[in-house]
């Protein structure tokens, strides 16, 4: 691995197919956040910042290797549904790649920025009356009907790319495995894609524990912290789910069970966190850390706020939080939620009043 560069392409042996697009995906920073570390009481907090990818997301890890096998499979057109992300990153790489593609999208529940994404790669964009959990049984459909190759994070491609996420954490580390990585948790493959990465290099004694995988969940769209909760193996869909945090606005995920397996196989934890603690981590990140991340990605800062407050996270912890995208996907909910803009005359002397 050593003399390949840090992006998802060096992790190439652990990957099911040949590189047939790629816009250099992965290779995302790990911040050594002191000042958060500090003030929390926590030994060690990085943070995984992968807004740093191409479209913005962790999504395009998993995309790149999705997109690819399309491509090995002579698919023409592929699809998806999204509550963003997932949406604005295949459209980039279908247009990479040369395919048509097809989005279907909660109607009204998407982020600016992640929208004008997915309009302006060129995918055809289609906005659904319902949730995403709605859209997501559309989409299955079409793909059963071979109108389209599906790449929701059901399609096993899309986690094995997402893999390279702990690997590129673990390596970043020089192999001193953390104590806890910290994931915010929607339809729920993340979390499993990180569980399978690491296990695979334990197997292979690369390793030689496995971090406690932390599932962070809104509070208004929280089966899988719920079924924890309960000590329970699986989990209720809930109907309505609702949150601020649009990325994970999921009631029924589709790889919650898994999500389950994960978070109890590495003795971890899960939770829930109200929309004001993730406005309130999004912003303590922006104003300590100078790191930029949207509402959803916030929540694992809430949650190790949380978790640390309840005694949960130790002291001495080695903490990675995962910041799944960045902060300019969602500009809305930051001029709503921050507030803080001055007016003024053209002339220095109102300009220093309103600054005072
Ligand atoms: N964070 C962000 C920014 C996301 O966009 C998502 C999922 C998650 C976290 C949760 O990851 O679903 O693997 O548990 N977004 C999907 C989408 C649902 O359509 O973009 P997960």
């Amino acid at each position: 691995l050593r003399e390949k560069p840090l992006n998802v392409w060096r992790y190439a042996p652990f990957l099911p197919v040949k590189c047939n697009v790629s816009l250099l995906e992965g290779g995302t920073p790990l911040y050594d956040c002191r000042a958060l570390s500090k003030q929390l009481g926590v030994k060690e907090v990085y943070v995984k910042y992968e807004g740093a990818n191409p479209t913005g997301s962790f999504k395009d890890r998993g995309m790149t290797v999705g997109v690819s096998k399309a491509i090995e499979l002579g698919c023409q057109t592929v699809g998806c549904a999204s509550t963003g992300n997932t949406s604005a990153s295949l459209a980039a790489y279908a247009a990479k790649g040369g395919l048509n593609c097809v989005v279907l999208l909660p109607s009204g529940k998407v982020a600016a920025g992640k929208l004008a994404q997915a309009m302006f790669y060129g995918a055809k964009v289609v906005m659904v009356n319902g949730n995403f959990d709605d859209a997501l049984n559309v989409v299955k459909s079409l793909a059963d009907e071979r109108v389209l190759y599906l790449l929701n994070s059901i399609n096993p491609y899309r986690p094995e790319g997402q893999k390279t996420l702990a690997f590129e954490i673990v390596d970043q580390l020089n192999f001193e495995v953390p104590d806890r990585i910290i994931i915010p948790v929607g339809n729920a493959a993340n979390i499993w894609a990180v569980y399978k990465a690491l296990s695979e290099w334990k197997a292979l004694g690369w390793i030689d524990k496995m971090p406690k995988l932390t599932g962070i969940q809104a509070e208004g769209a929280a089966p899988v912290a719920k079924a924890f909760k309960e000590g329970s193996s699986d989990f209720q869909p809930e109907l309505n789910p609702e949150t601020i945090a649009t990325a994970i606005r999921i009631g029924n995920p589709a790889s919650g069970r898994k999500a389950l397996k994960a978070i109890y196989d590495t003795k971890g934890y899960s939770t829930t966190v109200t929309d004001a603690e993730i406005l309130d981590a999004q912003k303590l990140l922006g104003r300590k850390e100078g790191v930029g991340v949207e509402p959803a990605s916030a929540a694992s800062i809430a949650g190790l706020v949380k978790l640390r407050n309840e005694g949960v996270i130790d002291s001495d912890e080695r903490v990675v939080c995962v910041c799944t995208g960045n902060v300019l996907k969602d500009p809305d909910t930051v001029i709503k939620s921050c507030g803080n803009i001055l007016n003024a005359e053209p002339n220095v002397t109102d300009v220093k009043r309103v600054i005072a």
